[in-house]
């Protein structure tokens, strides 16, 4: 009842709606419309009540909720089971804890704020609460294990594309991972696999998107260096508008992807790579390296070619350490 409510005044960004509009749309009394906002206004929803003109909303408090989640996805969506927490160790760990004992594909984790953030290479993702999203998704593709490791690709070209249009920035992709604004990174993707030698059991899927972060609200190693779609964009975003977006632009990609392998969204992640034709150094096995990255080949496998080399290798994995900007 109070999302459907805050869902009429968000409608009508910031103007008056009328109890008698509002009780008429409900099919409730005005004396229950009013009743109602005053739960609202409990939830941290800020909304002016005038005598005469009706309620306005003039802000909502940014906590992601199920039903205001759900609201946003289709009918016939990828997404069947919610875990909304407000604080976990981690949201990875959470969903493969679930994926081992049976858990759908379509399971989504989402927390507030991680305790054990975990990002690549067994790096800690600060996951401080009510500013950024931490996500993570349960799949189980019928592909080969081999193919597993192009769902970072995927998920990136799903993430970069939400973040477009929740934005109107341009993100670019840096492989195989990261996302980027303004040249900064502002989101990182962490996938792991269960398989037996044949065959993929699950994937989890964890995405953390920095998104009302503040300069100051970076560790200062990172700062400097990590962005977030506030900054960029100079305004706050609500999470669960920019969590219902990627959902929805996940399961696209993720069918193109099971339909036509990773030739579905390959142009689209070319489109935006930031990479392409650069110097950079990787660091491969502890190894720093410098060469150029040439591109990504059909697999997704980063096609690099070391200096004075004359022939490009192509790596499955690695971290790109440095690049020219
Ligand atoms: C990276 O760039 O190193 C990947 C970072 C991935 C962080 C996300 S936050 C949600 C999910 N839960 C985790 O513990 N990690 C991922």
């Amino acid at each position: 009842m109070g999302n459907r409510l805050s869902r009429i005044l968000e409608e009508n960004q910031g103007r008056f709606v009328s109890g008698q509009e509002i009780g008429r749309r409900l099919g409730t009394s005005r004396a229950a419309v009013w009743k109602q906002v005053q739960t609202l206004r409990r939830r941290g929803f800020g909304i002016e009540g005038a005598r005469g003109a009706g309620y306005r909303l003039l802000g909502r408090p940014d906590v992601i909720e199920e039903a205001d989640l759900r609201f946003r996805l289709r009918v016939h969506s990828l997404w069947n089971t919610f875990h909304i927490l407000s604080l976990t160790d981690s949201t990875n760990s959470r969903a493969v804890a679930l994926a081992e004992s049976g858990a759908p594909e379509g399971t989504v984790v989402c927390a507030d704020a991680q305790t054990g953030g975990r990002g690549r290479f067994g790096r800690a993702w600060e996951s401080p609460p009510g500013l950024n999203l931490y996500v993570s998704l349960l799949l189980r593709p019928r592909v080969e294990p081999p193919q597993a490791p192009q769902l970072t690709l995927v998920t990136a070209v799903a993430l970069a594309a939400a973040v477009e249009a929740s934005t109107g920035l341009s993100a670019r992709l840096k492989w195989p991972n990261d996302l980027y604004l303004g040249g900064r990174k502002a989101a990182g993707i962490l996938a792991e696999l269960s398989a037996d030698a044949d065959r993929l059991r699950h994937v989890v899927i964890g995405v953390g998107l920095n998104v009302n972060a503040d300069e100051r609200d970076f560790p200062p190693a990172v700062r400097g260096k990590a962005t977030s779609l506030k900054i960029q964009a100079g305004r706050a975003f609500p999470r669960v508008e920019v969590l219902g977006r990627f959902l929805e632009c996940f399961s696209d990609a993720y069918r193109l992807f099971l339909g036509a392998g990773l030739r579905g969204v390959l142009p689209e992640w070319r489109r935006r790579s930031l990479l392409d034709g650069k110097r950079v150094v990787l660091r491969v096995h502890g190894d720093d390296v410098a060469g150029t990255a040439v591109g990504v080949d059909d697999a997704g496998l980063l096609i690099f070619r070391r200096e004075g080399a004359s022939v490009a290798e192509r790596l499955p994995s690695g971290e790109i350490v440095d690049f020219e900007r």
